[in-house]
């Protein structure tokens, strides 16, 4: 597929496999994916797997994220989790203000902004979330949500910074569910997140910056939406815990 952006998909395991699940599955992934290029490759495992998963994909294409990571540096944060640790096992991309923290742990953009500038004061790239509930969307507030969620999230990083983030959209309604936005849904959504950031940073930056799309994608979906103009990867939740799936939803996307 002739992209303007490199393609960026990422799995977001979220609270499942344990350390010898976590190890299947990307011994798994290294035999589906052996030979993939063309597409940046991420796997976000539980805390708890990091440390194995980062040995067994060393010699591999696939790259390392973590699920979220504190604002803060060192301390008594109990529970927290902080940058340096995760670099330890060479993470590269952390996921910020996915909507089940948004909801569970009631992460606010303010928040999610603090952790975007110590995930990017670590040379650490964040892939933060916005989406809006089927609520927000069937009283037209789409788009304000999607703003007033992305100027939050976004405040405060200069530009350097955001052509090196990436952003994930993810209606709400399409998590886990198997409801899929339309590919005019998911276009219309980036192509108004890509306007915005053109507005809050530059025309240059909002040209760089790659938008995932997440949601219920499946290898049977994963190629009309990867080729509208604005979609430049995808976050797979249920889906990436099978290698074959997610690796179909790479490859069918290539
Ligand atoms: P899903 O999850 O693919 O299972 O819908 C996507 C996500 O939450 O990132």
């Amino acid at each position: 597929m002739n992209k303007e952006r490199k393609l960026i998909i990422a799995g977001n395991w979220k609270m499942n496999k344990t350390v010898a699940e976590a190890l299947d599955l990307v011994h798994g992934l290294k035999l589906e994916l052996s030979g993939v290029k063309e597409v940046d490759m991420v796997v976000c495992p539980p805390f708890t797997a990091l440390s194995e998963v980062s040995k067994a994909i060393l010699d591999s294409n696939i790259r390392l994220g973590a699920q979220n990571m504190s604002e803060h540096n060192v301390g008594a944060y109990t529970g927290e989790i902080a940058a340096v640790m995760l670099k330890e096992f060479s993470v590269r991309y952390v996921i910020l203000g996915h909507s089940e923290r948004r909801q569970y742990q009631k992460e606010s953009d303010a928040l999610i902004s603090k952790k975007a500038h110590a995930v990017h004061a670590a040379s650490l790239k964040p892939i933060i979330c916005v989406g809006e509930t089927l609520a927000e969307r069937e009283d037209n507030q789409t788009e304000k949500v999607l703003e007033t969620q992305a100027r939050g999230s976004l405040a405060g990083l200069s530009k350097e910074q955001m052509a090196e983030t990436i952003l994930a959209y993810e209606p709400v309604w399409a998590i886990g569910t198997g409801k899929t936005a339309t590919t005019a849904q998911a276009q219309d959504a980036h192509a108004f997140l890509r306007g915005l950031l053109g507005k809050m940073f530059d025309e240059t930056v909002a040209r760089r910056v790659r938008i995932q799309y997440g949601g219920s994608v499946k290898a049977s979906n994963a190629r009309e939406l990867m080729s509208q103009p604005d979609v430049d990867g995808a976050l797979v939740g249920g889906a990436s815990l099978e290698a074959r799936s997610f690796g179909d939803i790479i490859k069918n996307s290539i």
